[in-house]
């Protein structure tokens, strides 16, 4: 049974659908797993990122899942090339499964709340990992999604912006539980991006704003590079583009840790799912 991770800091421009992406390559690529993501963010960032090199694709948006109460017309799936990770040499193919965004999904009247959630489980079985690019504001979509959703990986740059994103972020996940829509949804950890080294006001928020995250916080960060820009120009997380690259180990191993979070928490009794 997938894991669903929505991505979700209610800050713009934290770098959450570049990290969609990112860690989406690691999973399918590095990982084997079979990787569906959901772009729930009608500014359409994921899908022309990974889909826009693409002419005519048959496969639906979100918005016509949602309307015709079905994902199986709506998936399509992307094929990236897979490098030697030391010799950058190609050595094959994997994929991405992707349910592309729609600009003019916040024009939908949704009344159910847990359409999304309902949307995927048609799928869930299918797929290791399901990751959802959420909006940056606080729409009726980012309830949904984040309802459609077993936990919540929030990126953050060390700005203070992002940090206040983040625990405006675990408020909302709070109102959610306490207004009863779900007692599953969970966050399962804040993780660093565009970081720069040797950066003293960094270090300044690492020690003072982010120590109250604790364990919360995943060790790997992911550094500040202009290549992801143009790995999404290009169409392609950056493991297809430039697998030697340093991003790639970095964006690799926030990936490992992810997993093990998730092992330990299919440990303590499964992802919650289906709990109302
Ligand atoms: N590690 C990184 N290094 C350098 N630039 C990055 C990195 N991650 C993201 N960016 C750049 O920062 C910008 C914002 O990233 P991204 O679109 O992923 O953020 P977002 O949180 O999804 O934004 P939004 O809130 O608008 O959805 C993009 O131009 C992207 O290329
Ligand atoms: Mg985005």
């Amino acid at each position: 049974m997938g894991a669903i991770l929505s991505v979700y800091n209610n800050k713009g421009g934290s770098g959450k659908t570049t990290s969609t992406i990112s860690l989406a390559g690691c999973f399918a690529d590095f990982g084997n797993k079979k990787v569906l993501v959901v772009d729930a963010d009608g500014q359409c960032n994921l899908t022309e990122a990974l889909t826009g090199g693409q002419g005519d694709i048959v496969a639906g948006t979100l918005k016509n899942a949602i309307e015709t109460g079905s994902l199986n017309e709506c998936i399509h799936t992307c094929t990236f090339d897979k490098r030697n990770k030391k010799t950058g040499r190609l050595q094959g193919k994997y994929t991405i499964d992707i349910v592309r965004g729609d600009r003019y999904i916040e024009s939908l009247e949704d009344d159910d709340v847990h359409s999304i959630r309902r949307l995927i489980e048609e799928v869930r079985e299918d797929y290791d990992i399901i990751l959802i690019d959420i909006n940056p504001v606080m729409t009726g979509l980012t309830i949904t999604s984040l309802l459609g959703s077993d936990f919540v990986i929030t990126p953050s740059m060390y700005n203070i912006d992002h940090i206040q994103g983040i625990s405006k972020t675990m408020d909302l996940i709070k109102t959610i539980r306490d207004s009863g829509y779900s007692d599953s949804l969970e966050m399962l950890g804040v993780y660093i991006t565009m970081h720069k080294k040797n950066n003293s006001l960094e270090q300044l928020i690492k020690e003072n704003a982010l120590e109250s995250l604790g364990g919360l916080l995943f060790r790997s960060e992911t550094r500040n590079t202009a290549i992801l820009a143009e790995a999404a120009y290009t169409n392609m997380p950056v493991n297809s583009l430039q697998v030697t690259h340093p991003v790639v180990k970095d964006y690799h191993s926030l990936s490992l840790e992810i997993l093990q979070r998730l092992e330990e928490r299919l440990k303590e009794g499964g992802y919650g799912y289906g709990k109302e």
